[in-house]
């Protein structure tokens, strides 16, 4: 591939628009594309367009290709598996690639205490994992209702969109949503919902859970389960302070409520950790995996402590979950994650933080940079004092990058969301910073 990003032409091309174009007439208009990027091929974080542009990818297909694009040992692994036999169904019958993926995730959870007494139920999408974690914290508990938290986003099949809060567009038309979830305030310490500093924070944002949904609203003790994003993703990539976990995990403990960590984008060695819940010490009852685990390949994961997973033969089943296809690519995923990727989010991650944070001084329109590893935000305001969100100014920030060359997705109301593949390197994440600070100067003239 030539230079990166090397774009030859203005935006579209012309075989994108013709692309773009039947894809307007044909398919459900219901998806969110930001800017006219129609893929042709990619390599590692490089993605080419059907029209021979080339960008750097720092979207990752919404956090998915965590080994890069076409990762050799993920690509073989699919295709040694796919010359096997491409289906049978983990419902009704046996195949040593889902037990193996099994073993494997039950070694690298943050479930159980580091037992291994673990449990994985197999589907093909994060909502879908959700829908299973829902139902299992249901069915063990005995208990019906949830709590979730505000600005979280997991999924948007009927029952995970009930504990959905991130934008109404995702609800509207859509009610009524599942009966029995309370929605508290998640500690996003840039706007402390309290108005309280974090140097000095108790996670008092989770006084809202035992002094009113709990005195208020429902019975503690018909609480199924609490479910947190560790660090929140589509609200805006927002990272708690430690104690927000700690205390919300001795709260679950003390009212016999299950714990679920939503880890479909934070986890997968995105944030320099296998998990996200591994930086806050926290270990949970069940946890959701999608996204990342299979380089693409649609799987998802709700693993579960082995003594709440003892629903009997017919309580839950999915026909494609967990096939063998994607469990082969699952497993290659892991391996190469292991074998140094998770290290090098780490570290470019915070190499990519650093040249971020370093544009604040340039830049006031920047009001936050946050994130660990590879899930870096970084929150645009009008005002750093009264933070008055930029949200027209972060729209166009996503365009201007896009039409210089780089793939970049927002997060939340007015942040713009570093997610790039894992294999990519310092020199890339120069590129990418280099590309953030030209398109800011560029938007920001002349306001
Ligand atoms: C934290 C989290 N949970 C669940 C989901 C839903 O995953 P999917 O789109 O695969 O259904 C997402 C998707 O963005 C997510 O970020």
């Amino acid at each position: 591939m030539a230079t990166v990003p090397h774009i030859k032409m203005p935006l579209p091309g012309p075989r994108a628009a013709e692309i773009v174009k039947r894809d307007s007439k044909y398919v459900s208009p219901s998806y969110t594309r930001d800017y006219p990027f129609v893929m042709a091929k990619g390599e590692g974080a490089v993605v080419e367009d059907v029209d021979g542009n080339v960008f750097l990818d720092c979207a990752a297909g919404i956090a998915v290709n965590s080994t890069g694009h076409a990762h050799p040992d993920v690509v073989r692994a699919i295709t040694t598996q796919a010359q096997k036999f491409l289906h049978m169904s983990g419902t009704d019958f046996y195949y040593e690639p889902q037990v193996a993926l099994a073993e494997e995730i039950a070694s690298i959870v943050p479930v159980g205490g580091g037992s291994g007494e673990v449990r994985s139920f197999f589907s093909n999408s994060g909502a879908e994992a959700i829908e299973a974690a829902i139902k299992l914290a249901r069915y063990t508990s005995k208990r019906f209702n949830l709590i979730a938290f505000l600005g979280s986003f997991h999924g948007r099949t009927l029952g995970a969109l009930s504990v959905t809060s991130s934008k109404y567009v995702q609800r509207r038309g859509f009610g009524p949503m599942l009966p029995g979830v309370f929605h508290a305030p998640y500690a996003n310490c840039y706007r402390c919902p309290l108005g309280l500093k974090s140097e000095s924070c108790a996670a008092e944002c989770l006084d809202f859970i035992e002094d009113q949904i709990l005195v208020h609203l429902v019975s503690p003790d018909e609480v199924a389960a609490v479910l947190v994003e560790p660090i929140q993703g589509e609200g805006g990539y927002v990272v708690p302070p430690a104690q927000f976990h700690q205390r919300l995990r001795a709260l679950t403990k003390q009212h016999g409520m299950l714990l679920i960590a939503d880890e479909v984008q934070s986890g997968m060695g995105r944030t320099g950790r296998m998990f996200a819940c591994e930086h806050f010490d926290l270990d949970v009852d069940i946890v959701t995996i999608a996204k990342g685990i299979a380089s693409g390949m649609p799987l998802g994961v709700t693993a579960a402590r082995a003594d709440v997973m003892t629903w009997p033969p017919g309580a839950h089943a999915s026909t494609f979950g967990g096939n063998p296809v994607s469990a082969a690519a699952a497993l290659a995923t892991i391996k190469v994650l292991k074998d140094g990727l998770v290290r090098n989010a780490e570290v470019v991650g915070e190499y990519l933080i650093g040249r971020l944070r370093g544009l604040m001084d340039k830049h006031p329109i920047i009001g936050d940079v946050r994130g660990k590893g590879l899930m870096i935000g970084v929150e645009l305001v009008r005002d750093r004092v009264t933070k008055e969100r930029a949200v027209t100014e972060r729209n166009e920030v996503v365009q201007a990058m896009f039409h210089k060359g780089v793939l970049i997705l927002g997060a939340g109301r007015n942040a713009v969301r570093f997610c790039p593949p894992m294999v990519i390197t310092k020199d890339q994440a120069d590129t990418i910073a280099t590309i953030f600070d030209e398109s800011l100067t560029q938007i920001t003239a002349g306001r």
